[in-house]
């Protein structure tokens, strides 16, 4: 993608910044007007760039991802497969990239960059996984699908504020290795210098503790908590939205940089051709418009 397409999306991460009131929407990865020129280029460059990348398995897309994370991810109760929109933009990357998909069995969180960073074992880890400068040392991220923030979690009618949970003695439940918990270190350093911050691998594992009094309260990804929320934690609330300015991108590894390649250009045309917003509407309706 062009660093002109780039521009305009980042312009448009900013405006919905500062409009948080809206909750989350979603990135364009792509714009019409820098892959018209790309695919012009056409068919024979895309397949000059299919016969330059590595895939573990051969024909597949291979994919990691973290499995407690719904409704980015998670694992179908009765069929036990990955299910939610990640795994669904998976699909619809591996059917215009000409490969079928080969989903690999949930792991920690924290595991899936070294893991990319490590190669042999996928070509790819799809898990919400937000853009970030320490991460981009490891792992090559494609351009950005998904724009995100993130958010504290009480129960309803808690008297809790930003304030008072920092402090020793609180407890507040994320998820392990990501910036939430990033966040919850750095913003309540009090809480955090009493182990008050507990890196869980299960989201709905911190919701239900949140639930049941265990903790004060959680910091998840914004999308995650409103989703949540609205289906299952009626008794939940989010207290506060932190306009972190996240964007989510996919990992692969630095020895690849053709298969990031190949997943923009797919990213891109799954933008114009109205897939992502398809994948959008079947698993967040017009919530997060
Ligand atoms: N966006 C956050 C991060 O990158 C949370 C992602 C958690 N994803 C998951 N599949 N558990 O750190």
């Amino acid at each position: 993608m062009s660093g002109m397409s780039r521009r305009q999306f980042l312009k448009g991460s900013a405006l919905f910044a500062s409009g948080l009131g809206t909750l989350a929407i979603f990135g364009c990865a792509g714009n019409s007007s820098s892959s018209a020129a790309s695919s012009s280029a056409s068919a024979s460059s895309a397949a000059a760039a299919s016969g330059e990348y590595k895939l573990v398995v051969p024909g597949k897309l291979t994919c990691i991802s973290n499995l407690y994370f719904p409704p980015f991810e998670s694992m179908d109760d009765k069929t036990g497969e990955p299910v939610g929109f990640d795994i669904d933009m998976s699909k619809a990357l591996a059917e215009h990239m000409g490969l079928e998909v080969n989903w690999k069995p949930s792991q920690a969180f924290d595991s899936l960059v070294p893991a990319i960073k490590a190669g042999g074992t996928a070509d790819i880890a799809i898990a919400g996984m937000t853009i970030t400068d320490e991460r981009k040392q490891e792992v090559d991220m494609s351009d950005p699908y998904v724009d995100s923030n993130q958010s504290i979690v009480t129960k309803k009618g808690s008297t809790e504020t930003k304030e008072s949970l920092n402090a020793a003695g609180k407890k507040i439940a994320v998820q392990a290795g990501t910036t939430g918990e990033d966040w919850a270190k750095e913003h309540l350093p009090a809480a955090a210098a009493k182990d008050g911050i507990v890196p869980l691998d299960d989201i709905i594992a911190a919701m239900t503790g949140v639930q049941t009094g265990s903790y004060d309260a959680l910091v998840t990804d914004l999308p995650v908590a409103s989703y949540q929320i609205k289906n299952s934690f009626s008794d939940l609330q989010v207290l506060e939205p932190i306009a972190t300015g996240e964007q989510y991108g996919i990992a692969v590894s630095k020895d690849n940089p053709a298969l990031t390649k190949a997943i923009n250009e797919a990213l891109a045309k799954m933008e114009q051709d109205g897939t992502r917003a398809q994948i959008e509407k079947t698993w967040f309706g017009s919530e997060l418009k």
